[in-house]
C-alpha cells in the first residue's frame, strides 16, 4: 500500500472528498440564506409601505375630525383626537424607519442636493416636532443662526435629525432637548442634538450604531426596531460627513453631525 508520512494515499483522498461534500453544502446554504435575506427585505419593504401608506388618508380624517369638533368647541372631543394623532405620528415615525432601513440595505444610498436655508429647515422640523415633546414631557429648542446657505439633501437631513431628536424624547428621558446649527468652517455645517438625559456608556457607544442594537430592554413601550442611528450614519456618509456622540450616565449626550456641502449632483 502507498502510504505518505503514515496516511494511506486512499485515505487522503476519501478525506479530500469528505471536504469537498462539506463545502458543497456550506454554499448551497449560504445560497439559500442569501434568498431568504433578500426575500425578508422585500417583505420589510413592503411591509414598511404599506402600514405608511394608508396612514396618510386617516391623518386627514383625523385633522378634519379635529377641525368639526374645534367649531363645536368640544373639548373633551379635542383632546382625544390629539392624542389620536400623536399616535398615529409615532406610528407612520416607526413605519418610516422600516421603510428607510429597507430601502438602504437593498440599494445604494442617492442623494438629491438642493440648495436650501439649513437654517430655516432644522427651524421648521423642531417646530413640527412640538407636540410629540409635549408628549414625552420634554422641552425643545432651536439654536440657528438667522439663515444659512447650504446646499445637501432635505429629505435625508430631515431624517437624521428626526431620529435623533426622537431618540432623545424616547430614549433619554430629558428635560430639555436643543437642537443647534453651526458654520464651522465655509462649506461645512454642523448639527447639534443635546439632551440632558441619561447618557450613554462607552461601551454602549461602540455598539449602538449597528443594525437592530439596542440598549434599552426590548419590552420597553419606547423601543422601536434599533435601526434609526444605523440609517443616520448611513445617511450622513453618504454626505462623506462623520457622527460624532460626547456623553456619559447621567450627564445627558450630545451628538454632533458634521457635513460638507454637496457638489452640484452626488449619487453614492
Ligand atoms: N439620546 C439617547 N440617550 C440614551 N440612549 C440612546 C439615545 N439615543 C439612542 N440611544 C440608545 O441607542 C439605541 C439605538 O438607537 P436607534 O435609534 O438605533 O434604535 P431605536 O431608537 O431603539 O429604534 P428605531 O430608531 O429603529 O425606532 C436605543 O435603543 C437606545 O438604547
Ligand atoms: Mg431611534
Amino acid at each position: 500500500m502507498t502510504t505518505v508520512q503514515g496516511t494511506s494515499v486512499a485515505a487522503l483522498k476519501e478525506e479530500d472528498r469528505a471536504l469537498q461534500r462539506e463545502i458543497d453544502s456550506a454554499q448551497e446554504r449560504i445560497q439559500s440564506l442569501t434568498k431568504a435575506v433578500a426575500l425578508r427585505d422585500e417583505l420589510l419593504s413592503i411591509a414598511g409601505h404599506e402600514l405608511r401608506n394608508p396612514m396618510h388618508e386617516l391623518a386627514l380624517h383625523l385633522t378634519l375630525a379635529q377641525k368639526l369638533a374645534e367649531r363645536y368647541d368640544a373639548t373633551d372631543v379635542i383632546e382625544r383626537l390629539q392624542r389620536a394623532r400623536s399616535s398615529l405620528d409615532r406610528f407612520v415615525e416607526h413605519a418610516t424607519v422600516l421603510l428607510d432601513a429597507t430601502r438602504m440595505q437593498t440599494s445604494e444610498v442617492r442623494l438629491s442636493p438642493s440648495d436650501l436655508d439649513l437654517a430655516q429647515l432644522v427651524q421648521e422640523l423642531v417646530a413640527s416636532k412640538t407636540d410629540e415633546a409635549t408628549f414625552y414631557g420634554t422641552l425643545l429648542a432651536a439654536r440657528t443662526p438667522a439663515s444659512l446657505a447650504f446646499r445637501c439633501d432635505r429629505v435625508a437631513i430631515e431624517r437624521v435629525l428626526s431620529n435623533l431628536i426622537l431618540n432623545a424624547f424616547k430614549h433619554a428621558s430629558s428635560g430639555q432637548v436643543v437642537v443647534e446649527l453651526n458654520q464651522p468652517a465655509d462649506r461645512v455645517a454642523e448639527l447639534i442634538v443635546r439632551d440632558d438625559g441619561c447618557g450613554i456608556s462607552e461601551l454602549h457607544r461602540q455598539r449602538m450604531f449597528n443594525k437592530f442594537e439596542q440598549l434599552a430592554r426590548p419590552e420597553s413601550a419606547r423601543a422601536g426596531l434599533g435601526l434609526g442611528l444605523w440609517i443616520v450614519r448611513r445617511l450622513v456618509e453618504a454626505h462623506g460627513g462623520t457622527v460624532a456622540i460626547d456623553s456619559a450616565p447621567d450627564a445627558g449626550t450630545v451628538f454632533t453631525v458634521r457635513i460638507a456641502e454637496l457638489p452640484q449632483s452626488k449619487a453614492l
